[in-house]
């Protein structure tokens, strides 16, 4: 036998003999307490109506009404057909960001940018609409964030077939993912991420730590929990033998509770049933190390939350925190923002109202009148600034002192979705500057109804009224 054919045999049972034993040659990136600050950059690498909606406008042809929007990328590139979706695409790409907005988001005083991208920037499944070429700008975006010192997280935000229902995985069909139905969407997400950890945690990019990591999979929405950890086990797996970097690896908590995720991390298992003929099962093992459960909290998606006062919400923060840190296991809030209504022109999708009015599909009683928040920020009253202050400053408060810290949904966007709007809410002092410059919460306690600060504010006034009299 040919020794060449050999070779690989031999350095394949080498390898996977000391994938077994700790590699001195493993790279840390050094940041284990990491104390996250961070942005998404969301709607660029994968589209969101709310986020741009003038991109899904622009392909109605002059015949067409408001039902022939495209509800997400998915539909938009099948709707343009591939050139002229590719071609689209990369103005977007090219437009929405460039290096200068890096600089922005580091003079804010944030140190880290997270980027949502689809598995079909990697690899697309067959007969999939979609266009490629997102990687390239993710590529372009780390170098950004290396000149910038931001660091980066990788999140896989899109798998096939929707693991959420939600537009922001690409395909939207609310209620009823389907990223489980099959075991090749699966297997093509394995696939895919196995690409990501070859690319992005060995090499040039494992030689600093830029890439704080992977996040594994965005909100998985109702998914089989049991399937979901065995793919957690799987990639978790696939990126301590792929990767030479020892970077954090991101799990999505999957709306599940508080706490859920606490024995699964010490343990590394999961029991599944291979044949339910003969009920066999198999457990499958995961050493876990340099994990991090990314939570997300929003409080606007059922009409209960919509109807909390700001005081109510503020307590909610603090709880929702407070658990948050007893759950004895790293956590950041990786997704929050500012709103207080679900108001934003689409954000629960092309072509759907708001729970806060109680507007189609929606049938609740309505709530408020999203007139006042849907204008432009600097129509905002003094009193909306000053109660969005407090929600935004309770939240950069708690989740800091509770968490590993926080991940804002999004850096910006068009321009209707000001909740949303991490850079709008800074320019217009809802987003203090400096970050921990609190003007209303000290010490995770809101003071701006209390005694103290009325009277702080009176002998603020008191040498004008000397001046007057
Ligand atoms: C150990 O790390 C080196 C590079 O740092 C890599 O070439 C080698 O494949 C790794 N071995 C294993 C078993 O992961
Ligand atoms: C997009 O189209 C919808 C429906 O016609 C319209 O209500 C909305 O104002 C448009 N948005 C933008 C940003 O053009
Ligand atoms: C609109 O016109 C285009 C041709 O310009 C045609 O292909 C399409 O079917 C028409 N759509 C509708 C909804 O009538
Ligand atoms: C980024 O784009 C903005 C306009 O959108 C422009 O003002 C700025 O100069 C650009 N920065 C770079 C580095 O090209
Ligand atoms: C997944 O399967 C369920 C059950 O058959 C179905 O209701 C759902 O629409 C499917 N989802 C997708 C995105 O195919
Ligand atoms: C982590 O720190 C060590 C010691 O300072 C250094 O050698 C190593 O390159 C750093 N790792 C990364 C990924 O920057
Ligand atoms: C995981 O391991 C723990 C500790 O050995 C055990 O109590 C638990 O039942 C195991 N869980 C599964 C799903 O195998
Ligand atoms: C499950 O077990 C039964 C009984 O041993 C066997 O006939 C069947 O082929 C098995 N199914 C699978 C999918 O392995
Ligand atoms: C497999 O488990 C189910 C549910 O736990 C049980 O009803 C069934 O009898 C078991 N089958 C065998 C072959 O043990
Ligand atoms: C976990 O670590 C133990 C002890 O070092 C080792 O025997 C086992 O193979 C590891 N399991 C996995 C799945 O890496
Ligand atoms: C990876 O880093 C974690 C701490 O962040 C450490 O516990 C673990 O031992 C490291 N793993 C390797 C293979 O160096
Ligand atoms: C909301 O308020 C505006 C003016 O503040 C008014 O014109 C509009 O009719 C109100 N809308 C609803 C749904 O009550």
């Amino acid at each position: 036998m040919n020794i060449h054919i050999l070779l690989p045999v031999v350095v394949s049972f080498f390898v996977s003999l000391v994938t077994c034993t700790t590699n001195s040659s493993i790279i840390q990136t050094n940041l284990t307490d990491f104390q996250y600050k961070g942005v998404s950059i969301g709607g660029w690498l994968v589209l969101e109506p709310y986020i741009t909606p003038s991109l899904f406008n622009a392909t109605l042809l002059s015949n067409e009404t408001a039902n022939d929007i495209p509800t997400d990328e998915y539909h938009f590139c099948e709707k343009l057909g591939p050139d002229e979706a590719k071609k689209r695409l990369v103005e977007h790409w090219e437009s929405m960001y460039n290096e200068t907005d890096f600089q922005e988001i580091k003079q804010t005083g944030l140190n880290l940018v997270r980027i949502p991208i689809g598995y079909w920037a990697f690899e697309t499944m067959d007969g999939d609409p979609y266009v490629s070429g997102a990687q390239d700008y993710l590529d372009k975006a780390i170098e950004w964030a290396r000149s910038s010192d931001l660091k980066v997280m990788i999140d896989l935000h899109g798998a096939p077939n929707t693991q959420n229902g939600f537009d922001n995985s690409g395909l939207r069909n609310l209620g009823y993912p389907g990223w489980q139905n099959k075991t090749e969407y699966i297997d093509h997400t394995y696939k895919v991420l196995q690409q990501m950890f070859a690319k992005y945690g060995t090499g040039d990019y494992a030689t600093d730590d830029t890439i704080i990591g992977i996040e594994i999979l965005n909100e998985p929405f109702n998914p089989d929990l049991t399937k979901l950890k065995d793919f957690y086990i799987g990639s978790y797996n696939d990126a301590r033998n792929i990767q030479i970097v020892n970077n954090t690896i991101f799990f999505q908590e999957a709306f599940q509770p508080i706490g859920y995720w606490a024995d699964f991390l010490q343990y590394g298992n999961v029991t599944i049933t291979t044949n339910a003929t003969t009920n066999r099962t198999i457990t499958k093992r995961a050493n876990f190390s340099n994990v991090v459960i990314d939570h997300h909290h929003y409080e606007v998606f059922t009409p209960n939350q919509l109807a909390n006062n700001v005081s109510t919400r503020l307590q909610d923060i603090s709880n929702y925190a407070s658990s948050i840190g007893k759950a004895g296991h790293k956590s950041i809030v990786g997704e929050f923002s500012a709103a207080m209504t679900d108001c934003a022109p689409w954000l629960n999708g092309v072509g759907l109202g708001s729970r806060y009015e109680g507007t189609a599909p929606y049938t609740n009683d309505p709530i408020g009148n999203c007139t006042a928040v849907n204008q432009s920020i600097d129509k905002w009253s003094k009193q909306m600034k000053k109660d969005y202050r407090r929600f935004m400053e309770m939240q950069l408060y708690q989740y800091g002192a509770n968490s590993r810290g926080w991940i804002f949904w999004c850096w910006k966007t068009e321009g209707g979705a000001t909740e949303w709007d991490f850079r709008a809410l800074v320019k217009n002092g809802i987003v203090p500057q400096p970050l921990d410059n609190y003007k209303y919460v000290k010490n995770g306690v809101d003071t701006s109804m209390s005694s103290k600060v009325i009277l702080s504010k009176i002998f603020l006034l008191l040498p004008i009224f000397m001046v007057i009299l």
